[in-house]
């Protein structure tokens, strides 16, 4: 093999694993960098709070979707030291600029290490309409706001459908707050580091409804694990506030026909906030 093909095959092998971009000249050993993390993190707490799967869910009057079987829901995120410690630091938080400093200065979650930015929220912070998305793409890592690429451009058209603007009155953000490598999914370690912040920055935001934006915030937030298209387009209720898991923009960039369906799940957010 020539030193070219050679080369040729390397990158090749590195776009593969999802080593897609060059960040630094000199090299980093991220095992190493997340193991001081962990370490850094304090021991877990006794008890942990209820998780979502476990959390009651209305039925009747508000029309909300009743309690999934257990074969439906989620596996619970990992409960690890760093959960334990970003649950503690999030309760600590009582407004948005505190929970912002505390995600930033965060160390529980691997994926810091790797990423260019950390990635909170963009929009109108104490809107009615919060929505969650998966994590930060390479887009997303560059400039530091949550969906700033394709798919925010679509779901920036989808916003527009139902007479909102993010930079009016939609708050976004992600279940993780630092960009998984070759946009793979969150893994249950890095979703439980994060869960706890997001959770927070719902309730100090507020909002009166939660669009969740594909499988990964259903699965997090609602403990609901049976696949999007199944479980998008019913209310369930997060903690009292009324939450729709609809399609994720970036699969409906794939699957167009599916627009029929988020258009329907839109119509029923539009609804439920002019009541
Ligand atoms: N996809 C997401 O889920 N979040 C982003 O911020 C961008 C793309």
């Amino acid at each position: 093999m020539d030193q070219i093909t050679e080369i040729g095959t390397i990158l090749e092998w590195y776009l593969s694993v999802g080593v897609d971009e060059a960040l630094s000249d000199v090299p980093i050993d991220r095992f190493e960098t997340s193991r001081q993390a962990l370490a850094r993190a304090p021991a877990p707490a006794p008890e942990r709070p209820a998780s979502p799967a476990s959390a009651p869910v209305s039925t009747g009057a508000q029309g909300f979707a009743s309690r999934p079987p257990a074969a439906a829901r989620a596996p619970a995120p990992a409960e690890t030291a760093a959960a334990a410690s970003a649950r503690e630091l999030a309760a600590a938080c009582d407004d948005i600029a505190a929970l912002e400093a505390a995600i930033r200065a965060f160390e529980g979650c691997p994926l810091k290490a790797g990423a260019l930015n950390t990635v909170i929220a963009d929009g109108t912070f104490g809107a009615d309409l919060m929505l969650i998305g998966e994590a930060p793409g390479a887009d997303e890592d560059r400039l530091g706001k949550p969906f700033v690429g394709r798919a925010g451009q679509l779901l920036d058209k989808m916003l527009a459908a139902i007479g909102r603007d993010r930079a009016r009155d939609a708050y976004i953000a992600n279940i993780l707050f630092w960009r998984p490598p070759a946009n793979r999914k969150p893994d249950p370690v890095e979703t439980a580091a994060c869960l706890p912040f997001v959770e927070r920055l719902i309730e100090l935001s507020k909002p009166k409804a939660i669009l969740l934006l594909g499988a990964t915030p259903t699965s997090a937030l609602l403990g609901l694990g049976d696949g999007i298209t199944r479980t998008r387009g019913r209310w369930h209720d997060w903690r009292g506030i009324p939450a729709m898991p609809t399609l994720h923009p970036a699969y409906l960039l794939r699957q167009p026909q599916a627009k029929r369906e988020a258009w329907h799940d839109l119509l029923a957010v539009r609804r439920r906030l002019l009541d």
